[in-house]
């Protein structure tokens, strides 16, 4: 596996078998589980352990190369019915990152180019092209990150909502990798993590995620970012995304939306940080996304705790659209796309 890129880890090959770290447990507990099946990478993804669009990606891209380990001593029927089966499961653990299907589709380019070798032969070439997915994830993250980074002005303070940092992709991150790349670039940088209801990826990893790297960052409650943009007290957004259609428009943590307007209030710059694996050109706008509701528990209450009456009606769409209309740019690892529309995705993805 390619070395890692970040002091935090979220996934790792070791011993033969996917790592990652338990994202549910942080930041009480830093534990890694152990994963030897796509049905269970495809539970990992589906329970959280393993979450952010482009983590996602390379934990589904492992998870084929693990069923492809499993099965390799089968018959070629039988190991092409159970690949063919892992790949389905991986694809119904989550609707919403497009990045889980965009490294399903190339790991099935994979298994084709292959397809005349024996399973014994497949495996393994399955298993390095897992590896160069990921490589490439961090590799994408780093010229993200430069490109970001002459975006955040000394002494920024830079509002981030859910974790797009390294615990969302194979290291660095998107949005958190840009502010990363702008602090090594020796620029002063405060962050203000969103703590992002429901399932607080803001304060549960985002907050740890930087107090790993010492870079500095204040948790607030979502509904504050508006007062506090209102007092001139955030200079920059800088978000991720999971799905970015045709035209630019972006689906991303639910709470996004609600960023993006009120930074075009405030006149506060709002960038979204995504490789050019979150663009899905199939999708015309951000009406067509699916967007991924769950469980309403996780709104009743956290963990073991409830706080809302038993039985009240809840509803909890995890991603929502921002327009492409109140995106001031787009920052991938080919640069930056100011004002992003159909014209400018199309003309960044036939350049590619
Ligand atoms: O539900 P999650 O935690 O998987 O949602 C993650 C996000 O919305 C991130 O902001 C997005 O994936 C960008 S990650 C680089």
């Amino acid at each position: 596996m390619p070395a890692r890129a970040s002091k935090v880890e979220t996934l790792r090959w070791r011993d033969g078998r996917l790592e990652m770290i338990d994202q549910r447990a942080l930041p009480a507990l830093v534990r890694f589980l152990q994963f030897e099946s796509a049905a269970a990478v495809a539970d990992g993804i589906r329970s959280m352990v393993v979450r952010g669009a482009p983590a996602i990606g390379c934990a589904a891209a492992y998870g084929v190369a693990l069923e492809a380990l499993r099965l390799q001593r089968k018959q070629p029927a039988d190991f092409g019915a159970g690949l063919e089966a892992g790949f389905t499961a991986l694809a119904a653990s989550r609707p919403t990152a497009v990045n889980l299907f965009w490294a399903l589709a190339r790991m099935r380019i994979a298994w084709q180019t292959f397809s005349g070798s024996t399973p014994a032969q497949i495996a393994p070439m399955l298993l390095a092209e897992a590896h160069a997915i990921y490589a490439a994830d961090i590799e994408a993250n780093r010229r993200m990150g430069e490109h970001g980074a002459k975006l955040i002005e000394n002494g920024a303070r830079v509002l981030t909502h859910c974790n797009a940092g390294a615990l969302a992709t194979a290291g660095h991150g998107t949005a958190l990798g840009v502010i990363r790349s702008a602090v090594a670039a020796g620029k002063k940088v405060h962050v203000f993590a969103n703590e992002t209801r429901p399932f607080l990826q803001g304060a549960r990893l985002t907050a740890w995620e930087l107090m790993q790297d010492d870079i500095p960052v204040t948790l607030i409650v979502d509904s504050s970012a508006g007062f506090l943009m209102s007092r001139g007290e955030i200079d920059v957004v800088v978000v991720g995304a999971d799905r970015i259609a045709a035209n630019g428009d972006v689906a991303n943590k639910i709470g996004t939306y609600s960023v993006a307007v009120l930074a075009q209030r405030h006149r506060v710059p709002f960038y979204v940080a995504a490789p050019l694996s979150t663009i899905d050109a199939n999708i015309a706008c951000g009406a067509d996304i699916p967007i991924e509701e769950r469980s309403a528990d996780e709104i009743r209450g956290y963990g073991e705790t409830r706080w809302a009456p038993d039985g009240v009606m809840a509803r909890n769409p995890v991603f929502d659209v921002t327009p492409a209309g109140l995106v001031t740019g787009l920052i991938t690892e080919k640069g930056v796309v100011p004002a992003p529309d159909a014209g400018k995705i199309r003309k960044l993805l036939d350049a590619a």
